[in-house]
Order: C-alpha cells, then sequence, then structure tokens
C-alpha cells in the first residue's frame, strides 16, 4: 500500500490499490482522507450495513474513509465487501485469521493501516452512535489536543446502553480503580474505559503499545502523558447480536492494569502487609503485658492505622500531596476511613458466615482483599485527590508529572 504524506502530516493522499486478498480497498488514485474510521468488528454481520448507512450520513462533510479490521469467524467479510461496493465513502476490510491482540490488536492494526493520522475508533454494534463523529473531529481540528474521548459519564454522555445494573456497576467500579491507579494520567477523562475515542496517530508510539483485550484506550493514555478533551455521547444498546465482553475479558483487564501500574498499588499492599505483620506483634506483646485482649487490639489497630497513613504519604503518595489538600485534611479522613473499614468488616464477616456457610477465614480473607481494593481507590481518589485544577503548569506540577512518566517505567518498585 503506497501512502503518500502531505507536508502536513495530517493528510495523506491514496495511490494505488492494494493488491493482496487481505487488505482489498476500492480507492480511486488521488483521493485524499482527512480522517480514518477503524471498526474492530468480531461476528458483527447484521450491523454492518447500518453502520455504513450512519457513518457515510454523519460525515458526509468529511473526507473519511472507514477501515473495519475483523476477526470474525462468520460471513462478516463478505457482508463488508458487499457494503462497501456501494457504499458513500471509501470502505476497506482487513481480515485477520489469528486475531493477535484481541480488540485492542486489531486497533493497532487499524491504526497501522490508516490513510489519515486522525483515526476515530468506533464500535460496530452501533452502541457508540457514529453521529457524534463529526464532534470528535471537530474538536480535534480546534487544536490543543491529541486525543478525543468520547465519554459516557461526562456531562451531558449517558451510559444507558450498558444491559443491566451489574453491568453499569463493573463500568463504574472499574472506570474508579483505574483512575485510582492513574491519578495525573487520566485527570482529565471521565471513561477511561471507552471504545469510542479519536487519537492522532503521530502523537503515540504504535510499537510501544502492547494491547491486550478490550481496553486499547486506556493503554494508549496510561503510556504517556497526552493533551486529551472530551465529548459526551450517549452509549445506545446494541443494533443487533450479542456482547464479546466476557469474564476473561475483565481478567485481561485487570492484569493490563496490574501490568500497567504495578508500582502504586504494589506499594500500597506492601505497606498494608507490614502494617498486618505489626498488628499482631502489638497484639500479642500487649496481652504479654498483662494487657486485656480487647484494649490490645483497639491500641494495636490505632497504632498501624496512623503508621500506616505516615507511610503512605511517604512513600506511595508523596508525588500527589503537592496538589491535594492539607496534611491534617489528609490524615482526617484516611483515619476515619480505617476506622470505619475495622468497624463494618466485622459484622460483614459474621454475615458471610452466617448466611452462606463459608468458613470464617475465608470470609475474612475476601473482605480483606474488597478491602484493601476500596481502600487504595478511596486514598487515591479521595485523600490524595487534586484540589481544584490548577491555572498555570507550576515546577511542583511539572515534578509531579515527571514523577509519573518515571513510575510508568515497567518493574519499577
Ligand atoms: N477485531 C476484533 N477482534 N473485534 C472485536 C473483538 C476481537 O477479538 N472482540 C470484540 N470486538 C468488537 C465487536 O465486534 C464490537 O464491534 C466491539 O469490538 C465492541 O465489542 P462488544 O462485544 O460490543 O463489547 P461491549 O459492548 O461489551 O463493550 C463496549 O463497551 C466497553 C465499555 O463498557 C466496547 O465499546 C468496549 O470497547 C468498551 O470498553
Ligand atoms: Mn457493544
Amino acid at each position: 500500500m503506497k501512502f503518500v504524506r502531505e507536508a502536513t502530516g495530517r493528510r495523506a493522499t491514496i495511490d494505488g490499490f492494494v493488491t493482496t486478498t487481505r487488505r482489498a480497498t476500492s480507492y480511486s488514485q488521488g483521493d485524499i482522507i482527512d480522517l480514518s474510521i477503524i471498526v474492530p468488528t468480531f461476528n458483527e454481520a447484521p450491523n454492518v450495513a447500518e453502520l455504513v448507512r450512519r457513518t457515510a450520513a454523519a460525515v458526509a462533510d468529511i473526507e473519511a474513509e472507514i477501515i473495519f479490521v475483523d476477526d470474525s469467524t462468520d460471513d462478516t467479510p463478505a457482508v463488508i465487501r458487499a457494503v462497501a461496493s456501494s457504499a458513500a465513502l471509501p470502505v476497506r476490510v482487513i481480515h485477520r485469521e489469528h486475531g493477535l491482540g484481541g480488540l485492542g490488536g486489531a486497533v493497532l492494526e487499524g491504526y497501522r493501516a490508516a490513510a489519515a493520522d486522525v483515526c476515530v475508533v468506533i464500535d460496530g454494534d452501533l452502541q457508540h452512535p457514529p453521529e457524534s463523529i463529526p464532534s470528535l473531529y471537530a474538536r480535534h481540528r480546534q487544536g490543543e489536543v491529541d486525543v478525543v474521548v468520547a465519554s459516557r459519564y461526562a456531562a451531558g454522555g449517558a451510559s444507558k446502553g450498558l444491559a443491566d445494573k451489574s453491568r453499569v456497576f463493573v463500568s463504574k467500579a472499574a472506570t474508579a480503580l483505574t483512575k485510582a491507579m492513574f491519578p495525573i494520567r487520566l485527570k482529565e477523562t471521565t471513561d477511561p474505559m471507552t471504545g469510542f475515542f479519536l487519537v492522532d496517530r503521530t502523537t503515540i508510539d504504535l510499537d510501544g503499545l502492547q494491547p491486550r483485550g478490550f481496553k486499547i484506550l486506556l493503554e494508549i493514555l496510561a503510556r504517556k502523558t497526552l493533551r486529551v478533551a472530551e465529548v459526551p455521547f450517549a452509549f445506545a444498546p446494541r443494533f443487533a447480536g450479542e456482547s464479546k465482553a466476557s469474564m476473561r475479558q475483565g481478567l485481561h483487564f485487570l492484569m493490563q492494569l496490574t501490568a500497567l501500574r504495578f508500582g502504586k498499588m504494589s506499594l500500597f499492599a506492601v505497606v498494608g502487609g507490614l502494617g498486618a505483620v505489626a498488628n499482631v506483634l502489638i497484639v500479642w506483646a500487649l496481652t504479654q503485658a498483662g494487657v486485656g485482649y480487647i484494649a490490645s487490639a483497639i491500641v494495636a489497630a490505632e497504632v498501624t492505622i496512623i503508621a500506616n497513613f505516615l507511610l503512605i504519604e511517604r512513600f506511595v503518595f508523596q508525588d500527589m500531596r503537592g496538589q491535594a489538600s492539607g496534611v491534617s485534611s489528609r490524615f482526617a479522613k484516611s483515619f476515619l476511613f480505617n476506622n470505619a473499614e475495622a468497624v463494618i468488616r466485622i459484622p460483614i464477616v459474621a454475615f458471610m458466615v452466617s448466611a452462606s456457610h463459608i468458613s470464617v477465614v475465608v470470609a475474612t480473607a475476601i473482605t480483606l482483599v474488597v478491602a484493601f481494593f476500596v481502600r487504595f481507590v478511596f486514598h487515591s481518589l479521595v485523600v490524595y485527590a487534586p484540589k481544584k485544577r490548577g491555572a498555570a503548569t507550576s515546577p511542583v506540577r511539572s515534578a509531579i508529572e515527571d514523577f509519573d512518566k518515571q513510575a510508568m517505567q515497567p518493574g519499577e518498585l
């Protein structure tokens, strides 16, 4: 495929035909493409015609192309080719036999094949209304941004199309956890999990991305400091077919998060683990010295809560203290949260044991793991939340960003 880039670096001229059977295009000589619309598809045959029709109508004023990156096992590629022949804009399909990297890998392949540098990724099931593409594009044209995120959670957006209450809960919890793990890089983004966004591919390092599963935007935003804007959109129900999201995708997502941000959370876990050991030692020492069990437990809990706070101030969230509220306010929030957690967890364990007959050890372990994540989310998003957005970039702010950049290096601890 031969693309001749113009001096602006933002436009491309299609100069010839693709001869491989894998990639077919119907471009004529000299077409200029300003926007590449990348659609990852897995068995979406009944949605293709409607998607192309609505997209073509929506982007009638933009020189755009559609690239389907398809991993289907059904007749989706044939349907795409049929639709392409009569479409109002250029439509290509890249069919992949082995579906490397799943949805994320497909998006990456789309970026590589795109005729334009400005690329929009959109789902193939019409949950993302193509009518929102022009507003993403217009926002990018205004300048000063590398990424424009179509957000369900920004003011004016909606997430009603999520299948049921549990999907909404999972989506919100995953968003909170993700933001907690990347509080600086994801500060401008209310919906880092969306699959609908615009990227100028020249601003990202395509070779550095390691797409795993569904969350390609997260991968892009977490790896590099990019200028991000948001446009609200209403997430719709699927037009046809069923979702490919699964428990396996959930697992992929957790691995991706851990791999991307191994640092902060594992430090937080190490500090928490030290606290647990100290707790046991203090109870042991006090009861040995003749103090009653309840009193010993309370003293041990309060001492470790305070020590825990001092340690995370010093070692875990030190890069965020500068932007957060004052130390007494941070301490009050942390102290209250940990006490409330200790008080609430005990009756929950009791309830789990009596209601579902699991052993007290298992119930304690489950609540401790859940409590760990909740505690981390709370500290990252509430205790160390940045105060209102600062005006100009201060030296402190750039030092923080610098730290965040370093913290991204894999294997740090
Ligand atoms: N090429 C390719 N390969 N495409 C895939 C694959 C794959 O392995 N798996 C899914 N897709 C395509 C689907 O065909 C669809 O066009 C799009 O990716 C999204 O998949 P859905 O199965 O519709 O996922 P969803 O609706 O549950 O998830 C949506 O919401 C998430 C946030 O809640 C997507 O927009 C996700 O990207 C988004 O993160
Ligand atoms: Mn979907």
